[in-house]
């Protein structure tokens, strides 16, 4: 058997697959200053209208701050101006339109996803593996049983079963992580049970996939927000180099 030295073992290794695909999250907190004001000036007329129509103030400053972010991703990428950039919503799985996973018909290699929560929004985009990106607020009053009825595969439920008492968080972390993965093959919640769907190792595990859904494994990271909501990313390359950027202006976005 002939030993290599190390240095030309780790030129002769193979990378794994996509591994290295770069990342980028950005987060942007009500309570670190963003308004809703500053983000309307990224929108285009009809959202600027859409927003101005909504009643409640918090949904005012998620639908503001949430479209303004992905025109500003879109704008930084093509190199036009925010309220130029054209934002499709069709669906990949179905003729219907509408409640597609958002994407921009001009950047087909940019693939994005967004989650808001409770005053968060999270932004995840790459452009070496497709993101879907899910973000939930440990502040919600739930009821830890309930939710893993609702929530929790026959494999999570035996494992979460070993713990004294449901624990909260790690409820929360794999409801973010099943709405990433749905997010990231734009399927959404109607497709996919939920109670089929495994997130508790590396790797979603699905039983009886629905049609579209992607041949490879898709990688679960958690990510490491500073404080707040419990978040969650699938890509479809394995171990992603991910950076997490807080934002207190959305016109600091940049790639
Ligand atoms: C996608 C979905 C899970 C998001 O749930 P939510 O509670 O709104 O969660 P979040 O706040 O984390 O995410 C909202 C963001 O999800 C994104 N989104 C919406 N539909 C999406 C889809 N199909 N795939 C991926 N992302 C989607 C949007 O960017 C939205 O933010 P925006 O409206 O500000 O752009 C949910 O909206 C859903 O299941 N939608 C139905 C999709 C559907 O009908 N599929 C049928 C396919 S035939």
């Amino acid at each position: 058997m002939s030993v290599q030295p190390a240095a030309q073992r780790r030129q002769t290794r193979r990378r794994p697959e996509g591994a290295g695909a770069v990342v980028r999250v950005w987060v942007v907190r009500e309570d670190a200053g963003v308004t809703a004001a500053d983000a309307q000036a990224w929108l285009s007329p009809q959202e600027r209208s859409r927003a101005e129509g909504l009643a409640a103030k918090e949904d005012r400053w998620t639908f503001s701050v949430s479209r303004a972010l992905q025109r500003t991703l879109g704008a930084r990428y093509l190199g036009v101006p925010g309220d130029q950039v054209e934002i499709s919503r069709a669906c990949a799985h179905c003729p219907h339109g509408g409640h597609g996973k958002p994407h921009f018909p001009a950047a087909p290699g940019l693939d994005y996803s967004v989650s808001h929560t409770q005053g968060v929004i999270v932004l995840a985009a790459s452009t070496g593996t497709r993101v879907g990106v899910d973000a939930e607020s440990g502040s919600r009053a739930i009821d830890p049983a309930g939710l893993m009825r609702l929530l929790a595969s026959e494999p999570e439920r035996r494992a979460l079963s070993f713990a004294p008492e449901p624990d909260e968080r790690a409820l929360l972390r794999l409801w973010a992580r099943k709405e990433a993965v749905v997010k990231l093959t734009g399927h959404g919640l109607p497709r996919v049970p939920f109670t089929a769907l495994s997130v508790d190792g590396p790797v979603a595990r699905l039983d009886a996939p629905p049609a579209g859904w992607p041949h490879g494994a898709l990688h679960l990271t958690d990510l490491p927000l500073t404080r707040g909501p419990v978040a969650a990313l699938a890509t479809h390359r394995q171990r992603p180099k991910v950076t997490v950027t807080e934002l207190t202006r959305v016109a600091d976005l940049t790639l």
